[in-house]
């Protein structure tokens, strides 16, 4: 492996409020013969406003998307295979949505080029063509997944995105208006996957004057945003929205921790959601991240928000070790966070202990 990372960007970025109104005239000119667009939303949106404001065009076509579950691999080759099916190409793939919305989006890009099933492509580099055009429209913000080189895929074996270069959108759509009307847990939930990316950035071993950064922004933005003010208003959503991409960049020349390193196995095991998922494990990493957490909590009770206690009662062993494996299958995770001898400090019965605690 090369010394420095080499990292792949997105291409277009326009921000603001309201910005969603020029998307049609960002897809002209990549609208390829007569092969559509294919809009991927969020089903939260379906008979929603937003959906009346999607640029349609003659053959293009709108799938609200399944998130009730994140994105497994057998449902984006579904979505790929028909749209193959349907149309032969498309002339794009728009994500419009949370996280797992716009890793869809980002997966289906590339199973339209790349034979196989993605669960082919879990895994750094495996992708072998460029996906077709994509574009990414968050309307919840806090997971980075807008400026990530990757798509987080539940497979049959493992919970690992089709991390590539191939794997970034082409054009990003930040308008904070989106992410208006958000119910509160979801909003804080997310928006603490963003918190806890700067804790995992800026307390791990892998940290750098680049990560630094963007971390030290988007902790700040999420300090004013979960603390500092007293009332959720626009001044919040677009505080937030920066945030996700400043916490997003400072991971991509980094790493995440602990939080996400378990937050894995119970996403897996327990289909636990990312942001819900990250929130549970943090209430309980006094040992490693100590300001990180009491930080945490003042922003629970801040925003007056449940996070779920008691999820692995009952589990059995053979599950716990399902959850373990998995967990210590993300090794620079772990690395990042506890340096190279992590192996010696976080061993199997620690992290059994940790999970029983959850
Ligand atoms: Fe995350």
């Amino acid at each position: 492996m090369s010394k420095f990372r080499n990292f792949k960007m997105v291409d277009y970025v326009i921000y603001g409020r309201g910005s969603f109104d020029q998307l049609d005239e960002i897809l002209s000119p990549n609208r390829k013969d007569n092969s559509p667009m294919i809009f991927l939303v969020d089903h939260f949106f379906k008979g929603k406003a937003l959906t009346e404001r999607i640029p349609v065009q003659g053959k293009d076509k709108v799938i609200f998307a399944d998130v009730t579950y994140e994105p497994k691999t057998t449902y984006v080759d579904k979505i790929a295979g028909e749209l193959k099916e349907e149309f032969g190409t498309v002339s794009g793939v728009i994500g419009i949505g949370g996280g797992s919305t716009m890793d869809l989006a980002k997966a289906v890009s590339l199973m339209m080029t790349n034979p196989g099933s993605s669960a082919d492509y879990q895994g750094w580099d495996l992708v072998r063509f460029p996906g077709v055009y994509k574009v990414g429209i968050p309307t919840l913000s806090g997971t980075g997944a807008e400026v990530s080189r990757t798509t987080v895929l539940t497979g049959p074996t493992r919970k690992l995105g089709m991390n590539s270069d191939f794997t970034p959108f082409n054009q990003i759509v930040l308008d904070p208006e989106l992410a208006a009307n958000v119910p509160v847990n979801q909003r804080f939930y997310t928006g603490m996957d963003c918190y806890i990316h700067c804790i995992e950035s800026l307390q791990g071993t892998y940290l750098n004057e680049f990560s630094k950064s963007y971390g030290e922004k988007a902790l700040e933005l999420c300090r004013e945003v979960f603390l500092e003010k007293n009332t959720w208003d626009n001044e919040s959503d677009d505080k937030l929205m920066m945030a996700s991409y400043a916490g997003g960049m400072s991971i991509a020349y980094s790493q995440v921790g602990v939080a996400h390193a378990v937050s894995y196995g119970l996403a897996f095991l327990l289909g636990t959601k990312h942001g819900v998922g990250n929130c549970i494990v943090m209430n309980h990493l006094e040992e490693y991240y100590p300001e990180g957490t009491a930080e945490f909590k003042q922003m629970v009770e801040k925003s007056k928000v449940e996070i779920p206690q008691g999820i692995c009662k009952g589990l059995s062993d053979e599950e716990f070790d399902t959850m373990i494996n998995v967990s210590l299958g993300m090794k620079p995770l772990w690395e990042n966070a506890l340096g190279k001898d992590w192996e010696k400090i976080m061993t199997r019965v620690k992290l059994r202990e940790l999970y029983e605690r959850l």
